[in-house]
């Protein structure tokens, strides 16, 4: 189970997000996953844990294979070359990675193959001859989402092999009518072949997973688990198909000539090649991180569309190949554009380099999803109005705000120094044991949450000092002493606001730290207030306002794609 919150243990923690495939740009849906991930990754770092936070790209499979034909190029040089441009995308949202690696990897090829034979030792890998349909003209076993057909229901035209989208039903690949491969568009024909499967139905991975649900930390994806394990009875797992025929881009199966692992088997075999090869470099002990009975913790970012991987697949892989498993997987939901589903047509498709180009503060990409971020697995929704109002009203009119209304003050008339006794003013107390609350909330990645809570503190200072009035006190001589006092409070709770935004905002927290003249913040300076002894620089602005002319050019560079 989940340990619950004590900052003083220092914790080992290795995080993950799900790997991108390499065949198409990073988007602003994917956006959410890695946003969620990096604010939880840093709120950690805050406690002083040792966290690492790796990713990779997801190289391998036939759409990649068949991408790179179509550009005339070498899967790998299709690889390499998206790998810079997620990495650029990646470093403009401040996404700190300790290693941002690629499953086509000597470690991964290694720790998969290593993963499959202690599988197969344990008697955990079937072979059998399967019917599969197969492109006779391109010599190819086309998987199903390269088959195309007329619906059975109502014979529209051009239909995937799993559901029709003019009348809405699903059906199995082998009933569509008139089928044709995607790739050379003749019939498909079928073709027998011998293919190595994962026996999850073995009652060892049953046994095994039905105890390991329990420390699920999502209500929705113990139900998920449940309803996969069968519970109501009628279900029950079955095998999983981890081969792949030639021509393939992956890792050949050790012993089976032509075959290839399925891209999903060497995947998350990524996470912890991605981990090893950090490792590695930084002189880190592997084995004492992913040996069973290690003391550290170990976390997946996923979206809901994957959790039966994650939840399944991977946990049973793991435990029955000498790894340890899991602490938690945490399952996200869809980002949706205006309450649909992101689209193409719509204009909604947006690329993290639209958003790049146009040259958009990525720190109020990162704002406005965590407002909407929460533990569930609920999608979220993403309105270009909402965001600009959303984000000028928020960080603009009530957090910068408070910093821009008193520094020049400070600056000018007390040498740039808070006054000391100022800091344990009761607004300033009651700010402070609020914050434990938030750091929680970031646990528990009720982001959503910890923003309110932070936006509520916010209301209260600038309250405060619209009471105060620092503006007339500059006017009276009578009243230095409470100028200073209130300048003092502000910036202070300005401070104590910055470290309760700074796992989403640490380009902006960075920046108040150097005009704040304090060392990187950390969640135990809670009770570490300004002092007189280290003065405060003079203020710059912090962060612009969304102006519409800027979410116009997003969508004008978004069209350049579309
Ligand atoms: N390559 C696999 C993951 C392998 S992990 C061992 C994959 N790649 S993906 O590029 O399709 O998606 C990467 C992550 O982004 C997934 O967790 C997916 O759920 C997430 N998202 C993709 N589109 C999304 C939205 N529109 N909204 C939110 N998350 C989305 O799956
Ligand atoms: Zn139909």
């Amino acid at each position: 189970m989940l340990s619950s919150i004590q900052s003083s243990v220092p914790r080992r923690m290795l995080v993950t997000s799900a790997l991108p495939y390499a065949n198409g740009p990073i988007h602003i849906g994917h956006l959410v996953e890695y946003i969620q991930t990096d604010i939880w990754v840093r709120a950690m770092r805050m406690h002083d844990h040792e966290v690492y936070y790796v990713c990779a790209d997801d190289t391998h499979g036939t759409p990649i294979m068949l991408r790179a034909k179509f550009e005339g190029i070498k899967p790998c040089q299709l690889i390499q070359r998206v790998w810079h441009e997620h990495k650029i995308d990646f470093d403009y949202f401040g996404l700190s990675f300790d290693n941002y690696y690629s499953t086509d990897s000597d470690e991964n090829r290694v720790l998969s193959e290593s993963i499959f034979t202690a599988l197969y030792n344990c008697g955990l890998i079937a072979i059998r001859d399967i019917e599969q349909a197969y492109d006779p003209a391109k010599k190819m076993f086309l998987p199903d989402r390269f088959i195309k057909g007329q619906c059975p229901r109502c014979s529209a035209k051009d239909q995937y092999g799993d559901n029709c989208e003019v009348c809405g039903s699903t059906y199995q690949t082998t009933e569509l009518v008139k089928p044709y491969s995607v790739i050379s568009g003749i019939t498909p024909i079928k073709k027998t072949s011998t293919h190595y499967f994962f026996k999850l139905s073995d009652p060892r991975c049953e046994t095994f997973l039905r105890s390991w649900i329990g420390q699920l930390a999502q209500q929705e994806a113990t139900n998920k688990m449940r309803e996969w394990l069968g519970e109501d009875g009628h279900k029950k797992l079955t095998d999983w198909d981890i081969t792949r025929d030639a021509p393939y881009f992956g890792f050949e199966i050790p012993g089976a000539p032509g075959k290839y692992f399925y891209v999903w088997l060497d995947a998350p075999v990524g996470y912890y090649a991605s981990f090893k090869n950090l490792c590695d470099r930084r002189g880190l002990n592997f084995d004492e991180w992913v040996r069973p009975g290690s003391t550290t913790e170990q976390y997946h970012f996923i979206g809901k569309d994957i959790l039966y991987f994650h939840t399944l697949f991977w946990p049973a892989m793991l435990k029955f190949s000498g790894y340890r498993t899991p602490t938690n997987v945490f399952a996200h939901g869809f980002l949706t554009i205006d309450g649909k589903k992101m689209s193409k047509s719509r204009g909604t498709f947006i690329n993290a380099n639209s958003y790049i180009t146009a040259g958009l503060d990525p720190e109020w990409l990162r704002y406005y999803f965590a407002t909407k971020l929460n533990s569930t697995m609920g999608d979220i929704d993403l309105n270009l109005d909402d965001f600009q109002a959303r984000v000028n009203s928020d960080l603009l009119g009530k957090y910068v705000n408070i910093a821009s209304r008193t520094a020049a003050f400070l600056v000018k008339r007390f040498n740039a120094c808070v006054l000391d006794s100022a800091m344990n003013h009761p607004l300033l107390i009651q700010l402070r044991d609020a914050i434990p609350k938030i750091e929680t909330y970031y646990e528990g990645r009720e982001y959503g949450r910890a923003l309110r809570q932070v936006m509520v503190l916010a209301d209260a200072i600038n309250i405060y000092v619209d009471e105060a009035k620092p503006w007339m006190q500059a006017k009276d001589p009578n009243n230095t002493v409470a100028l200073h006092e209130t300048c003092s409070i502000s910036l202070e709770g300005f401070r104590l606001l910055t470290l309760a935004l700074k796992p989403v905002l640490p380009r902006l927290a960075k920046a108040v730290e150097t005009f704040l003249s304090i060392e990187s913040l950390k969640w135990a300076d809670v009770t570490v207030p300004l002092s007189s002894m280290r003065p405060i620089r003079p203020y710059q602005n912090l962060m612009c306002r969304i102006e519409p002319k800027q979410i116009d050019a997003l969508l004008f560079a978004n069209r350049q794609y579309n």
